[in-house]
């Protein structure tokens, strides 16, 4: 077995409730995993929730709930959530996991060995909110923190430190000799501008137990807890070494429980990642601590980490308080799946923020969804079924080219996880069969007997060209792709790129009848 394309997202906090902000990012990863998929990578796809830390041990006393009946509950709602979402994803990572937790002291254990850590004291601040260490530095002109920390509260205790100097001159080669590691190039540049510019300072890995309980105790040192960014952040390898990836079991080999729970299952072969898809705002713990505590432990990076922006909703921040959030089950409700999907998708390319209006969304599902896409369907599959009995006329080639070339530009985007850009493609071939329902004029073709020729011609591009529309949407509107081969009486699934070529509907094959995709649902004029 070789290795397989290993893609994954952020892991959640459990705190909350899912938001646009995340499903986004899962659904954009969940279109690069089926893309690789169907282009016949082995793929594995993770995703999970992020469940200890300070923030969600306050939650859980604000509910009134030990921290694991907190998290168990919450841990149902995200996993629903990836349901809910039509993720692909192969396994779900929970960093409560026992095994997980395995992993983390095996780590420690061995960075302690190594000498990595050191005891001192610490004399600074904690945002709670993005469990982050903050220092006088991250004071503002007037001696405030910014308020996107949340409440700040000074810490002075004792605690262990990863030492990190040590590290940054070859993240800064690493980064300067692999392009790609960061991407977009923008962010790749502010990481780097970061490096360049400031020392590294040595990274807070724990607290003090009497401070916060919530979390994976130091092997070496019971009395702390691990930081809960070391134990997350360790969440994409652990899942591959407790399901037996030998990579990761032989890095950390002798400081693994030597009870068999990790025996290395050479079939699975993940580890290092090809792609953490993660938030702008989480990019320092990816592209800077992450790289440097697996070179610690001697596993080799990722290859890339790919940051997408941040949504607003109506030019504002979402939050919970104001109530300015867009809940994404409430739009699957309303909408659809598909119709979320894609609007996520296309409105955002992988990088810039984003903001979402109501108003945005029903335009676009009107224009591109209802008219653009579900009328050509709707219509093409119509006259086969009036004209022709759905059966559809001998293989015809005048779309053949247009379709060729569109196949093959989707093909480059989907490569280069320029999503955006691959559904302006495929909306491009869907305005240019539109267009040639209009220019053929088939209703017209089907009054006069002489033309039954030119008319089975016709037929036969729409038809063939709504089949090859199915493989291109299937990355990103999953049920859309399958209610097209089923209405075309396809018993396949259109997951898979070969299905793409030209000519794969035979003279004779019985389609079926026409279900719109996309209902229109104007609001009543006011
Ligand atoms: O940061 N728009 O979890 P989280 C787009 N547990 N993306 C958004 C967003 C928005 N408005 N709000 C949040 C954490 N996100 C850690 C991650 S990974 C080892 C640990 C994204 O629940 C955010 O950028 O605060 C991040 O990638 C993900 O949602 C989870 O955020
Ligand atoms: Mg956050």
């Amino acid at each position: 077995m070789s290795k397989r394309f290993y893609v994954t997202t952020a892991i959640d906090y459990v705190n909350g409730q899912p938001h646009l902000g995340h499903a986004y990012e899962k659904v954009i990863t969940d279109v690069i995993a089926r893309s690789h998929r169907a282009m016949g990578e082995e793929t594995f796809f993770l995703t999970g929730t992020d469940e200890h830390g300070q923030k969600v041990q306050q939650a859980a006393l604000a509910a009134g709930k030990t921290p694991q009946e907190y998290c168990d509950e919450l841990a149902a709602i995200w996993q629903a959530l990836a349901g809910r979402l039509g993720l692909s994803n192969d396994d779900f990572i929970r960093t409560t996991d026992p095994r997980h937790e395995a992993i983390i002291q095996a780590i420690l254990a061995k960075l302690e060995q190594n000498g990595d850590f050191y005891q001192a004291p610490y004399h600074g601040y904690y945002s709670a909110k993005e469990e982050t260490f903050l220092t006088e530095k991250d004071r503002r002109e007037d001696g405030t923190f910014d308020p996107m920390w949340g409440p700040v509260t000074e810490l002075v205790e004792e605690n262990y430190y990863f030492r990190m100097g040590r590290h940054q001159q070859w993240l800064i080669d690493h980064l300067e000799a692999n392009p790609d590691f960061v991407a977009p190039s923008y962010r790749r540049n502010e990481v780097l501008g970061f490096l360049r510019n400031n020392t590294l300072e040595d990274l807070c890995i724990t607290r003090p137990k009497e401070r916060l309980s919530w979390g994976i105790p130091l092997p070496f040192a019971p009395d702390y807890i691990t930081y809960v960014w070391f134990d997350a952040l360790v969440n994409y390898a652990s899942l591959p070494g407790l399901r037996g990836d030998p990579v990761v079991i032989e890095a950390l080999g002798p400081w693994l429980p030597q009870d068999g729970a990790f025996a290395p299952n050479p079939d699975l072969q993940l580890w290092p990642a090809d792609i953490h898809v993660i938030g702008k705002d989480i990019l320092k713990f990816h592209a800077v601590y992450w790289p440097i505590m697996l070179k610690a432990m001697g596993l080799p990076l990722p290859r890339q980490v790919l940051a997408h922006g941040w949504w607003q909703k109506d030019d504002e921040r979402m939050s919970k308080t104001t109530g300015n959030v867009v809940d994404p089950i409430a739009v699957i409700e309303e909408w659809g799946l598909d119709a979320f999907r894609y609007y996520v998708t296309r409105e955002l390319d992988i990088g810039p923020d984003g903001n979402w209006t109501d108003a945005g969304f029903a335009a676009r599902y009107h224009a591109e969804l209802a008219n653009g896409l579900g009328n050509l369907v709707n219509r093409s599959l119509s006259m086969l079924n009036r004209y022709r009995q759905g059966i559809v006329p001998p293989p015809h080639d005048e779309l053949r080219a247009d379709v060729t070339s569109a196949v093959a530009t989707v093909e480059g985007l989907l490569r280069g996880h320029s999503l955006q850009a691959a559904l302006i493609a495929i909306w491009r071939l869907i305005d240019r069969v539109n267009q040639y329902v209009d220019q053929t004029a088939p209703f017209k073709l089907a009054k006069d007997a002489a033309q039954a020729g030119r008319l089975d011609e016709v037929l036969y591009n729409l038809a063939e060209s709504c089949r090859i529309l199915a493989v291109l949407l299937w990355p990103f509107l999953p049920e859309t792709a399958g209610k097209i081969f089923a209405q075309l009486g396809l018993a396949d699934t259109p997951d898979r790129w070969e299905l793409s070529q030209w000519g794969g509907l035979a003279a004779g094959h019985q389609a079926n009848k026409p279900v719109p995709l996309f209902p229109r649902r104007d609001q009543p004029a006011a």
